[in-house]
């Protein structure tokens, strides 16, 4: 049996599905990242750091809602909070307190949030902060970086994951408004000189693809400290980093202060939700002019902004986090899984890399050279063998292989949250063995 007919034989209910999607869902999926060939898994249900495919098998779950759950699968206190909203009306039309209590715990724990605006997703919230970075700027161009995803709208599809090169459906003139730079001042200077319209600066805090390639020590400090002194809008997206890497996302950890930060995921408790928090003056472009006064408004309207479900959820979820207790555990299991994972790679001599920051590990197997560490700092591996990652094929191959043995993969990737065992990273690195084992027997590792 290989691997991909083993996967094939144990999920027919999954094949069946996804004939079925194909249909009526183009490629059969709704996320570009969950398509993945022969077919994807369709889950049933999920609790705490584990859910169940329809052909019954219980996975260890390392996609966490695409990063969306630091507290696993319907943590108890949260479950709680959307279930009492759920039957007290989930579409007020109207303004209620629990979006106050939301915005109040976000500015409590974000060190840069002064005021908050709710939209409904991280695309929104990087399409809003851009949006207020050129009415409080006045200048129309902004400046992203090198495979750095901020969402799906017009202005940060260039040169991201989804779409290299030039993005279908996008104007031209749109693309034309964004430069696509490495993490290099020099670059940034530069730019900002010749093009004399850079209003933003929009950056993945912790670098392309939530770390997949680092952000080098000292760029966000020397970044930010060129935008305060050109009157840029700098731009952290946190949007997987915010609450996940410490309660105050990347900002708190690398001591620097956005002007405006994205953030959704861990924000809304597994609902859905995004924000942009930052700055007053620049939020200010948000409010509705006193009578007489004649100010730029940026409009923002959008039905599920804030919604009643989502801020209950999102609230409570904020609150058992801010302490840093649920971010320290999550950190540790990741470390522990990487850790397991690198000494299966150095007893097999495969060459590669697990690496990963806070809750994350990225699963690297190519290359030459064989670990023998068991934890690395990102920013000490070598760029061009992050940047050009692992074979499709090989990558393919290693998420039905660890599927088969029982983990769920975020691609070649994955979260923890804080309610993983250690039994569940245990049982992962056996899972991550044998798979190795079954590519290597498939002869994918020469
Ligand atoms: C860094 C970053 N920014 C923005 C987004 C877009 O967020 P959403 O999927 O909620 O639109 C994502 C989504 O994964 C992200 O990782």
């Amino acid at each position: 049996m290989t691997i991909e007919s083993t996967y094939v034989e144990r999920n027919p209910e999954s094949a069946r599905l996804y004939a079925r999607a194909s249909n009526v869902l183009p490629s059969g999926v709704t996320h570009d990242s969950r398509f993945m060939r022969p077919f994807p898994l369709y889950a049933s249900h999920a609790a705490g750091a584990h859910k169940w495919d329809v052909d019954g098998h219980e996975l260890v779950d390392y996609v966490m809602g695409h990063g969306a759950l630091l507290l696993g699968h319907n943590y108890p206190s949260v479950t709680e909070a959307a279930q009492a909203q759920l039957v007290k009306g989930t579409h007020y039309g109207a303004s209620q307190e629990k979006e106050i209590e939301w915005a109040e715990a976000v500015v409590r724990i974000v060190p840069s949030a002064e005021v908050v605006r709710f939209t409904s997703s991280g695309t929104e919230a990087t399409l809003m902060a851009l949006r207020l970075a050129r009415t409080y700027t006045g200048k129309p161009g902004v400046i992203k970086f090198d495979r750095h995803f901020h969402g799906w709208h017009d202005y940060v599809v260039a040169n991201s994951k989804y779409s290299a090169g030039a993005p279908a459906g996008v104007p031209q003139a749109t693309l034309d408004s964004v430069s696509v730079l490495d993490l290099d001042m020099d670059q940034v200077r530069q730019a900002v000189a010749t093009r004399g319209d850079i209003g933003a600066i929009i950056i993945e805090s912790a670098g392309a693809s939530s770390a997949l390639l680092p952000v080098p020590r000292g760029f966000l400090q020397a970044l930010s400290a060129f935008c305060r002194s050109e009157g840029i809008v700098f731009i952290m997206d946190e949007v997987v980093t915010g609450f996940r890497w410490a309660p105050g996302g990347v900002q708190e950890i690398e001591g620097v202060t956005p002007d405006l930060t994205t953030l959704a995921k861990i924000l809304a408790g597994g609902f859905p939700g995004g924000a942009v928090a930052g700055r007053r003056e620049v939020m200010e472009h948000l409010r509705f002019p006193e009578p007489g006064v004649k100010a730029a408004k940026v409009g923002h309207p959008g039905t599920f902004n804030a919604n009643p479900l989502s801020a209950a959820a999102g609230t409570v979820c904020l609150n058992e986090i801010a302490d840093g207790t649920h971010q320290r555990r999550a950190t540790e299991l990741a470390a522990q899984m990487r850790a397991g994972m690198n000494g299966v790679l150095c007893e097999l001599g495969i060459p590669g890399f697990i690496y990963g920051e806070a809750s994350e590990f990225k699963v690297l197997v190519a290359g030459t050279q064989v670990p023998e560490a068991q934890d690395y700092d990102p920013r000490d591996l070598p760029w061009k063998l992050l940047a050009d990652g692992m074979p499709g094929e090989r990558s393919r191959l290693l998420q039905l292989a660890m599927a088969n043995h029982g983990s769920h993969l975020f691609g070649a990737a994955g979260m923890t949250s804080s309610v993983h065992t250690e039994a569940d990273i245990a049982r992962t690195v056996e899972g991550w063995r044998s798979s190795l084992q079954d590519l290597r027997a498939e002869g994918q590792l020469d």
